[in-house]
């Protein structure tokens, strides 16, 4: 156990968003333990219930913390909202192993801050670990956890933050979590950000890819790509048409006739495309109409509908406990899962109320057309026509 030293202001406890009363309980209890900071507290209770069943580990954090109070907000035909901070949800409320997919995008630890609160990228990981805590005790074994985080420039320099791979690496290294695949979300309508780096300088690329963590308490959650297709391309339809001779590729792999079998579409790859554009709808116009907030940080719809159709079947449960304007909910409402959203801010939820309802619709109509990536220098340029920023850009050229 760590010596008895008073807890560092770093960590104190305003990233756990309790009440100031919350706080100030919490953080004694640990020092009255002897512990530096509330984390080494958090991670001393986890070893100590590694081995035993994740009820425990709920009992333990009870036993020697206050648990954030919650309020339910609106209940829906399949689900739940709730206000508050979803650890009084994870760490108290939900039944232990009672969770079959958790799909949430956290405050992202962005440098630039934005309106709904993030988290220095340095303090991120000791932020997240009572989440972490929550979602092994709440999910089931075979359930899995599914985070969009996205990435984080570094301040004043061209260079990534590397936060979002150290929570992986926590998460999988001191959770116990496994990671089953990574997925990258593309958005084909972002804009050339940062503009200092990618339009000034021009020494860097637009940074227009999401990390997906895909997570679970073991290695054989509950999934199936069968659930997910993409339609064939025309030369496979072509191959299904007139069949295909099996044979061995260059690369060596053994091409089997049953490459011809029409399985009905194809396995999409882990890049998913999706344009974040919707600036118009029913939740927008509800939003303007009451003078509320729109949320400035929503995923698109057909994220969680992706992991929801591939991990959960129907009447099974999805927590998002970072909702804000819960389209996790929305989705799975309308895919008929069970589903709870956790949100601290009750503006929020006021305008997530569209999203329920009747009239709303959760996922998008149409959705066949793909987007069109280029192949990289599609278009040619010679290298005395752009010479290289010798300085890697610490020079910002003169207008
Ligand atoms: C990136 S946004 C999620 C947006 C959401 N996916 C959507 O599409 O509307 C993260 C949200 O987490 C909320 N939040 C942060 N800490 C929280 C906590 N401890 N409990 C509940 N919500 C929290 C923030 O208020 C914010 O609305």
């Amino acid at each position: 156990m760590s010596r008895p030293r008073s807890l560092s202001p770093k960590n104190k406890l305003t990233t756990f968003r309790l009440t100031q009363a919350e706080q100030e309980e919490m953080r004694a209890s640990a020092e009255k333990l002897g512990f530096r900071t509330i984390s080494d507290y958090i991670r001393h209770l986890h070893f100590l219930t590694k081995n035993s069943d994740s009820k425990n580990v709920a009992v333990n954090f009870h036993q020697n913390h206050p648990v954030p109070t919650i309020k339910p907000f609106l209940k829906t035909k399949h689900g739940e909202i709730i206000h508050g901070n979803s650890l009084g949800y994870l760490l108290n409320a939900a039944e232990p192993k009672s969770i079959d997919l958790i799909m949430t995008s956290p405050p992202f630890g962005l440098v630039r801050e934005k309106s709904y609160g993030n988290e220095d990228a340095d303090a991120y990981c000791e932020w997240f670990r009572p989440f972490a805590e929550g979602f092994r005790r709440v999910l089931k074994d075979t359930g899995s956890l599914v985070i969009d985080i996205g990435g984080a420039w570094n301040p004043g320099k061209p260079t990534r933050s590397l936060y979002h791979f150290k929570l992986l690496v926590m998460l999988v290294e001191e959770y116990g979590f496994h990671l089953c695949q990574e997925h990258y979300w593309w958005n084909p309508s972002k804009l050339p950000t940062p503009a200092e780096w990618v339009n000034v300088r021009r020494v860097r690329v637009k940074d227009a890819v999401n990390t997906v963590w895909w997570l679970s308490p073991s290695p054989w959650p509950k999934a199936s790509n069968r659930r997910i297709l993409a339609p064939y391309s025309s030369s496979m339809k072509a191959l299904l048409k007139d069949g295909y001779k099996a044979k061995l590729r260059p690369s060596g792999h053994n091409i089997s006739d049953k490459f011809s079998k029409d399985n009905g579409g194809s396995v999409p790859p882990n890049l998913l495309a999706i344009a974040n554009t919707e600036s118009n709808g029913t939740y927008q116009d509800f939003c303007r109409e009451q003078g509320i907030a729109i949320h400035p940080a929503r995923f698109p719809a057909q994220l969680p509908e992706y992991f929801i159709r591939l991990l959960t079947d129907p009447g099974d449960t999805v927590v998002d406990p970072f909702g804000g304007s819960c389209v996790t909910g929305a989705v799975a409402e309308s895919l008929g899962r069970k589903w709870v959203c956790c949100e601290l801010s009750e503006e929020y939820l006021e305008g997530a109320k569209a999203r329920f309802t009747s009239g709303y619709a959760a996922l998008p109509r149409e959705r066949s057309s793909p987007y069109c990536i280029y192949q990289p220098c599609a278009l040619p340029v010679d290298d005395g026509d752009a010479p290289l920023f010798e300085d890697g850009g610490k020079k910002r050229p003169e207008k």
